[in-house]
């Protein structure tokens, strides 16, 4: 793999678009959104980039939608549009958008090039950036995909004009992540900013990209230390999994989600690797001030928990976590028994 990530930050980066596409020949241009960047994004994307004569094709919104079933739809409008081989395809949208698009341009035709415009706080500071692109099965998580670099990806805030106020706050809990897995400094400034809005946050966007950035360039394949990028995902993802299998309960987005992760693992780095208790306590209270409280009963519990067997990271008797040691300082591949996840859940919903 080539350790390379090519990025770039804000609107001029966009006005060299049709530049970047004339030096590799693209035999055609495709677009894919979603509703959302469609109604918000798209003509918006192409009066400034001027594109001549780009296809659009379209997916559902959602993450219920990441999964084959769009992949297929996606395949058979490239292909009815008149893709070959070297055309590219622009994922103009959120984390699904590039995750999914990203997995759809690798495997049509065996891999054709695709750029990541992201149009969410989240898949600016996280999902467009480290090559990981792919689906759900089912209600797992992320199980099949590729990792490959997109060819270019472009970072601009002027996008999260339109992102609704939730949606940032989903973005902001992979920024705080990104502070307890390597950057003490920066875990602090973030928890002591008092509003959430577009312009306070689009400032520490360059500050999270070069964290990602870092961590991926020495560890492309997460062979070791790119899982420290899980903090908070391997309880994250099947508590997400599990709200979005069950329709009576309220959409928990990916942030959400990973924010009562990340309190719970604090609770398992405190047994299992010496992370103070302080400092437990301190991320719980600091992420309380921005997330309400998810009510996860007695019943969810053990629905989320047989989930989490199934994750990619069992092995055996108990499930391997990135845990902490300290703000900054996370451990990989620590095996956490199963009885301890109950007591996880307590501190959870202790005020
Ligand atoms: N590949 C990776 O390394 C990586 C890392 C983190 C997360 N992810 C994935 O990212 C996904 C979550 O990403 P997300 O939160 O961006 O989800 P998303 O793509 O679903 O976007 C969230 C919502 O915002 C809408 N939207 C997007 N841009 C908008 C805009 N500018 N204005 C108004 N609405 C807009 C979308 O249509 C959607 O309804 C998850 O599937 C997660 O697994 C991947
Ligand atoms: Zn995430």
């Amino acid at each position: 793999m080539k350790n390379m990530i090519n990025i770039t930050f804000g609107s001029k980066a966009l006005l060299d678009i049709p530049k970047q596409l004339r030096i590799n020949e693209y035999s055609s241009v495709f677009i894919l959104v979603d509703a959302n960047t469609k109604k918000n994004c798209f003509s918006r994307f192409i009066n400034q980039t001027r594109l001549d004569n780009p296809k659009i094709i379209f997916m559902r919104a959602g993450e219920e939608n990441k999964n084959i079933q769009t992949c297929e739809e996606l395949w058979n409008q490239l292909s009815e549009l008149g893709a070959d081989r070297n055309s590219v395809l622009i994922n103009l949208g959120g984390g699904v958008v590039t995750d999914l698009g990203g997995f759809v341009a690798c495997t049509f035709k065996r891999g054709i090039d695709f750029y990541n415009i992201p149009t969410t706080l989240l898949a600016m500071v996280d999902a467009s950036v480290g090559g990981k692109t792919g689906i759900d099965l089912g209600s797992l998580k992320n199980q099949i995909g590729i990792i490959r670099e997109p060819k270019l990806v472009i970072i601009d805030s002027q996008w999260l004009e339109t992102l609704p106020k939730k949606e940032l706050r989903s973005g902001f809990a992979e920024m705080l992540k990104h502070g307890l897995i390597s950057d003490p400094s920066y875990w602090y400034e973030l928890i002591n900013i008092k509003k959430l809005d577009a312009i306070t946050l689009a400032k520490y966007i360059k500050s999270s990209v070069a964290i990602k950035e870092k961590i991926v360039l020495k560890d492309p394949t997460e062979k070791n230390l790119r899982k420290i990028l899980n903090f908070g995902h391997t309880m994250g993802h099947a508590i997400e999994s599990y709200f979005i299998a069950d329709n009576d309960k309220e959409r928990l987005l990916h942030g959400e989600a990973i924010v009562v992760g990340m309190i719970l693992e604090s609770f398992l780095s405190v047994h299992c690797c010496n992370f103070p208790e302080k400092d437990a306590i301190d991320v719980k209270e600091s992420l309380s001030h921005y997330y309400p409280h998810v009510k996860i009963s007695k019943i969810d519990r053990e629905g989320i928990l047989s989930l989490l067997r199934h994750d990619k990271k069992n092995n055996g008797s108990g499930i391997n976590f990135v845990l902490l040691e300290n703000i900054g300082k996370p451990r990989i591949d620590v095996n956490v028994k199963q009885e301890l996840f109950y007591k996880a859940f307590d501190f959870y919903d202790t005020v």
